[in-house]
């Protein structure tokens, strides 16, 4: 587990954009694309702004490059609630990216449930699986941590924790704002990745990082727990003041 300790939110940020753009040039070269999952909430716009900026995006081979999002609030794509309305206005607003290469979870389908049942369809035809029995491997997920310690829209006590056969569900709204259903990535998607790269910032980020990284409760206290790439590489990109509670032991200055 790579734990690397940013300065601050934008240190932080400019890690995160160099990670995702070596990320993208090594699944390009290897495989000829690059499949990535991004999150939402607000620590990764930084990041999103940086990638779209010039000095970013031209090293990025966006024509080979694939954007899905690991969960999106079932809310229309122009509600500032969306997380396709976040990405759009930090990053895909100021790139040309081409269609077909940006592909949003379908919040104007009638239920929650038909667009996860939808973007898992998506899924399985863009990865040419014929059944669920193989998972999707995305080049790279990128997570947030809730305070309460959930991950994507996989909440504390979620029935979406127990999923091991869905790759993409429908859930009701965690405790925490904005109290929308969801759609989101199951954790046996999340854990098929070759990596896992987790943005975490903020004092109020220091107990939940504490929980998921050195007391590891329970799964369903703690869903960020479960993200455990069986063959990939797990990243814990975190400023000083999420890891203000992490023993020093635990943690690899930024270089
Ligand atoms: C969402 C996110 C969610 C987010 C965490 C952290 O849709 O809300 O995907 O999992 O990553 O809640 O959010 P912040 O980065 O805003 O703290």
């Amino acid at each position: 587990m790579n734990i690397l300790v940013c300065e601050d939110k934008n240190s932080l940020a400019l890690r995160a954009a160099e990670l995702f753009l070596k990320i993208a040039h090594e699944s390009v070269d290897e495989r000829k694309r690059f499949v990535v999952a991004l999150a939402g909430g607000s620590t990764p716009e930084k990041t999103y702004r940086l990638l779209a900026a010039p000095e970013y995006a031209t090293q990025i081979d966006w024509f080979s490059s694939y954007l899905f999002f690991g969960d999106e609030r079932f809310v229309p794509h122009c509600d500032p609630r969306s997380n396709y309305y976040m990405v759009a206005h930090a990053m895909l607003n100021s790139l040309s990216l081409p269609s077909g290469h940006m592909l949003p979870v379908r919040t104007d389908l009638p239920t929650p449930e038909a667009a996860a049942n939808h973007y898992e369809e998506l899924l399985l035809s863009f990865f040419a699986l014929s059944d669920r029995t193989i998972l999707p491997r995305f080049d790279l997920i990128l997570l947030g941590l809730g305070d309460d310690c959930h991950t994507a829209s996989l909440f504390p006590g979620a029935k979406a924790l127990r999923e091991r056969d869905r790759f993409v569900v429908a859930t009701p709204p965690g405790t925490l704002p904005p109290h929308v259903d969801r759609v989101t990535f199951t954790l046996p998607l999340i854990n098929a990745a070759r990596n896992v790269v987790f943005l975490v910032s903020g004092s109020n980020k220091a107990q939940p990082l504490y929980n998921a990284l050195v007391e590891r409760p329970p799964l369903w206290e703690c869903p960020a727990v479960g993200v455990r790439p069986g063959d990939g590489e797990l990243f814990w990109l975190v400023d000083k003041d999420a890891a203000s509670l992490l023993p020093p032991e635990l943690l690899k200055k930024e270089g």
